[in-house]
């Protein structure tokens, strides 16, 4: 069988923590790919390295030429600025978009089958700018963050219950931003709703950890932001997407009508196959829960108008 390829964009924290995963479960061969000389090459060289001690045989590059990325089967676009303490994801906006931009255009005619997962933040806007850069259908272009959230929610719910991460199912919808959308009326152990086994105001709290999972990790870390649990994360979406595996996980993708929204990329749970996003599924809502995603996807609209003013989305 043919060895999968995907390119990994952006060599630093979470590009490479991504392409180091990727290839340790040797999902796929890997093209590290940064503007910065010698920093993709040097990372993969040491990533390459760590084959025999971990037993891999995905073959990793590390290069500035995007020629070496033609005919990749996924792109993961990490490029970009990362928060700094008090930096919201949104200032982030104008400079990832020139780079999100450049990043597109110079993969997608080169990997013209190719499905791009978008990691740069803020997310969903950076999403809809790549999808719209590269031409492609909707369902080939999608975004990271709803695997990430998630993961971090059920991590918390493990923490309260004292109990196995493994056990814990979670869902967050919504952008990835201060207004995503924990749902805990569709988050379970082991099929058990989180609701019988944890009283109203720690569910509040552990919401709350989760919408500030990110910024905690800002604070802590004074220079940059989250890498592990992001690169997991994105890692999961390949696997599912290399292995075709029809995996429910919530990610960042186009709407069109479903949950009542259209014309934006917003965090719902898709069907992720090899064709990319083969089903959106569409949980039924209550009211406050619609209205909490509603808002959540205003504060996307309202900086995909910011980038169109600026001439970023025609
Ligand atoms: N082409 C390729 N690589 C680029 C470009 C470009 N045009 N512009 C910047 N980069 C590279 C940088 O040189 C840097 O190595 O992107 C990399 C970003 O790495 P870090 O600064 O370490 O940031 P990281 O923590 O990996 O976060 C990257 O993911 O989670 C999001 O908010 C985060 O948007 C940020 C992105």
């Amino acid at each position: 069988m043919k060895k999968a390829k995907v390119t990994v964009v952006g060599a630093g924290f979470v590009g490479a923590t991504t392409a180091q995963r990727i290839a340790e479960k040797d999902l796929a061969d890997v093209v590290l790919i940064d503007v910065v000389e010698g920093l993709a090459e040097g990372k993969a060289l040491d990533i390459q390295q760590s084959a025999s001690a971990e037993g891999f045989d995905a073959r990793i590059v590390g290069t500035q030429d995007y020629a070496l990325t033609e005919r990749s089967d996924v792109i993961v676009i990490t490029a970009g600025l990362a928060r700094k303490p008090g930096m919201s994801r949104d200032d982030l906006l104008f400079k990832n978009a020139e780079i999100v931009s450049q990043v597109t255009d110079q993969c997608a005619r080169r990997s013209p089958e190719s499905l791009l997962l978008i990691v740069t933040n803020p997310l969903d806007v950076m999403t809809q700018l790549a999808w719209k850069r590269s031409g492609f259908e909707n369902r080939r272009v999608f975004g990271m963050a709803g695997v990430l959230d998630s993961v971090r929610y059920g991590y918390f719910i493990a923490r309260e219950l004292g109990i196995s991460v493994r056990d814990v199912r979670a869902m967050v919808l919504g952008g990835h931003g201060d207004s995503m959308v924990p749902l805990p009326r569709y988050s379970t152990v082991n099929g058990i709703p989180l609701e019988t086994l944890v009283p109203a105001e720690k569910i509040e709290a552990i919401n709350h950890k989760t919408r500030n999972g990110g910024a905690e990790i800002v604070n802590l870390l004074k220079t940059g932001s989250a890498f592990y649990a992001p690169s997991s994360s994105a890692c999961a979406m390949v696997e599912a997407i290399l292995r075709d595996s029809g995996r429910i996980l919530p990610c960042s993708v186009y709407l069109e009508g479903q949950y009542g929204l259209s014309g934006v990329y917003c965090g719902v749970p898709v069907k992720l196959g090899r064709q990319g996003v083969l089903e959106v599924l569409e949980l039924p809502l209550t009211g406050p829960e619609s209205e909490a995603l509603r808002r959540s996807s205003e504060e996307v609209s309202r900086n995909a108008g910011k980038l169109a003013a600026a001439g970023f989305l025609n």
